[in-house]
């Protein structure tokens, strides 16, 4: 067993560049799949742009970090535009994975059940299949291995992370409290993440919740991230299906104090936490608003008091720009 650096460019305040010793051993997790097993790993480093975590090495991509799959706003254009960058390209699971360059998942939202069919389905054409908000099941993640796709689980806490592990998963997503949309768990990342790393061995993390900034990627994958996953800041993207009004409204933000954890927009999902704009909520509870979905560019009129998610890092998005800069952008302060 080796170690594997890989160098941040001036992370801290000053610095030149900074070696980064990946976190414990780096033999490349241990692939459960026969999706996994599969992966061309020692041929990436030949790519440019490449960098070697144990995210890259298992999933294939090229980049560290993958969009997260928006229900109601994400969209192939998106997937298709991260994963080309070098990215994870995830769509939600009402869009079919689309095909081509890159490395494309599915995400699924598992509040109350799955459906075993449509999680087959997709694994058959996706590299990763993911699932959220819900104790880690075996079931589901047996559904999509026997179909030949990767599993990941967004988990809130460690002993989540550790039941995703026991469920067979491949990846664990450590989610923040800092995070737009539902937020599963109730520990900062800072918090969250050497507890998750602590108990999954060498199964590569992923971080999100408020990443919106080079500096805060470069921060985590210090303190042992294997890549991280970005929400709110690719909503402002032109390929997101995010409504012009909602757009607008999260360039106007100036940050985490204009966020709100909330249970506000919970119509048929009840009891699960949601981080929105502060002004989103202000406006729902004046008009009795309570649906989920965040306004997608097909709703007409103003949306303002719709579920306007958003992550603390809104105070970093700042201009509407195409995936791929946001991409690189994030990326730039890793070599
Ligand atoms: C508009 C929006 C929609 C989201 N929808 C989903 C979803 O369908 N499935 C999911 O697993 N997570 C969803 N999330 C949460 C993300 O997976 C992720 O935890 C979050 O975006 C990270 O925080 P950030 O938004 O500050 O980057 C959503 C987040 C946003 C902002």
């Amino acid at each position: 067993m080796h170690r594997r650096e890989f160098i941040v460019r001036g992370a801290a305040a000053g610095a030149g560049a900074i070696a980064l010793s990946r976190c414990g051993g780096s033999s490349p997790g241990t692939p459960t799949s026969a999706a996994a097993a599969a992966v061309p790993g020692s041929s990436l480093n030949a790519i440019p742009g490449h960098m070697d975590t144990r995210f890259t090495r298992l999933v294939g991509c090229r980049l560290p970090i993958q969009n997260a799959g928006m229900g109601g706003v994400g969209s192939a254009e998106l997937a298709v535009a991260v994963a080309r960058a070098g990215g994870l390209g995830m769509v939600p699971s009402n869009i079919e994975a689309p095909q081509g360059e890159g490395v494309v998942g599915v995400n699924f939202l598992v509040p109350d059940g799955y459906d075993l069919d449509a999680i087959a389905a997709a694994a058959k054409t996706a590299r990763v299949v993911e699932f959220f908000y819900a104790g880690p099941e075996r079931e589901p993640v047996t559904a999509a291995h026997d179909a030949g796709a990767l599993v990941s689980w967004q988990v809130g806490s460690r002993d989540e992370a550790r039941a995703a592990v026991d469920a067979g998963c491949d990846l664990i997503v450590a989610q923040g409290i800092e995070a737009g949309g539902h937020v599963r768990g109730k520990e900062r990342l800072d918090v969250l993440l050497p507890q998750v790393r602590k108990v999954v061995g060498e199964t590569p993390v992923v971080a999100a919740g408020g990443i919106a900034t080079a500096e805060r990627v470069a921060a985590l994958m210090q303190a042992g991230a294997d890549a991280v996953r970005v929400g709110t800041r690719f909503v402002v993207a032109p390929e997101c299906d995010a409504h012009p009004g909602y757009v607008k409204a999260l360039l106007a933000a100036r940050g985490a104090q204009d966020t709100a954890l909330t249970e506000q927009f919970n119509e048929g999902w009840p009891n699960a936490p949601h981080r929105v704009l502060a002004s989103a909520l202000r406006a729902a509870k004046k008009k009795g608003w309570h649906r989920v979905t965040p306004p997608s560019s097909r709703v007409a009129g103003p949306v303002d008091f719709m579920a306007l998610y958003a992550g603390e890092g809104v105070g970093d998005v700042r201009r509407v720009e195409p995936a791929a800069d946001i991409v690189k952008d994030l990326m730039r302060l890793l070599a």
